[in-house]
């Protein structure tokens, strides 16, 4: 993580869940990703099951978080859709949050 992106956490962890309404919310985010994702993706984001990308290595993050929105939802390979589950806003604090993992 760079150093703007690791203050610009900082800011939002510290601006607090009432703080920018359309920001991220990455708290919000770490908490989903523990409960979908991290078993097939690692807590630590050093993915478990084979074939996962493992997102500490920042592995398929270049792309675009609308395009990695869409395979989430839709699901990919083993990876299950999440539409129905996750509102799209939720899956996009929980990639916010899996950008930090790396
Ligand atoms: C059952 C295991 C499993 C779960 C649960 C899971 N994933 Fe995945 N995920 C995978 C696998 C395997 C791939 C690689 C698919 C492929 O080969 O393209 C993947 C790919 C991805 C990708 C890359 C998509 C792309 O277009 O390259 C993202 C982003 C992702 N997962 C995020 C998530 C998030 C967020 C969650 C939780 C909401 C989640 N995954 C839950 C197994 C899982």
């Amino acid at each position: 993580m760079g150093k703007m992106s690791r203050m610009m956490l900082l800011a939002v962890l510290g601006s607090g869940v009432s703080g920018i309404a359309s920001a991220a919310n990455i708290v919000q985010g770490q908490q989903l990703y523990n409960m979908h994702c991290a078993a097939c993706h690692g807590g630590r984001g050093e993915g478990v099951m084979p074939d996962a990308p493992k997102f500490r290595m920042g592995e398929r993050l270049e792309q675009p978080d609308m395009v990695l929105l869409q395979s989430v939802k839709s699901g990919k390979k083993i990876m299950p859709p999440f539409f129905g589950i996750l509102q799209d806003a939720q899956i996009l604090d929980v990639l916010a949050y899996v950008r930090t993992l790396r």
